[in-house]
């Protein structure tokens, strides 16, 4: 497993990500629907970079099986609080195709937030088939897979605290 991002190099760059969402979405309160299951460690570590009153809550699309995507989204659980009215951002661990944010995109649009933005940690702009817009990104990466806080693979990973590009010989079950 080869390391991309240390521990340190994710604080740093989640703290960045905060101080420009504090600079231009100042409004409050500010949801953070956080995209279930990836994104579980970015979401908790920038809504305590984050001033004032932050929410959180969660949604999840059926998520990828193994290393290639299905080509279709489905939602497996939806957010609990009302966002109609309401400052929201999307907080995506990684986007990929585009394909889960764009799906995202159209189905939260229709419930009528009063702005509606998306951070991501990283993107792999090589790879994007479905253009969407994000508006906070940490890293740009290679088309590789990663694996590592909070990104899996079959569910491995997800509890290591950096990111790494996971090798042919790490995929196997041991
Ligand atoms: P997209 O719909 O192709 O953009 O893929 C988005 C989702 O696929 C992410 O939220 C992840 O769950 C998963 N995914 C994409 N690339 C990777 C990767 O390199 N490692 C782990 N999960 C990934």
């Amino acid at each position: 497993m080869k390391v991309l991002y240390s521990a340190e190099d994710i604080a740093g760059k989640v703290q960045e990500i905060a101080t420009e969402i504090n600079r231009l979405c100042p409004e409050r309160p500010l949801i953070l629907l956080g995209v279930l299951k990836g994104s579980l460690h970015f979401v908790s570590d920038l809504a305590r970079a984050l001033e004032g009153d932050v929410r959180i809550d969660f949604i999840q699309p059926k998520s990828y099986e193994g290393t290639k995507t299905s080509g279709i989204v489905q939602l497996k659980k939806d957010h609990d609080v009302n966002i109609e009215g309401k400052d929201v951002i999307i907080v995506e661990d990684i986007v990929d195709t585009g394909l889960t944010l764009t799906y995202l995109v159209e189905l939260l649009s229709t419930r009528r937030p009063k702005s509606l933005r998306v951070a991501s940690l990283l993107r792999k702009p090589d790879a994007a088939i479905h253009p969407a817009q994000i508006d906070f990104v940490g890293f740009d990466i290679a088309n590789e897979f990663v694996v590592g806080y909070g990104l899996d693979h079959d569910e491995r990973y997800r509890s290591l605290p950096f990111i790494a590009v996971l090798q042919s010989s790490d995929q196997t079950d041991s």
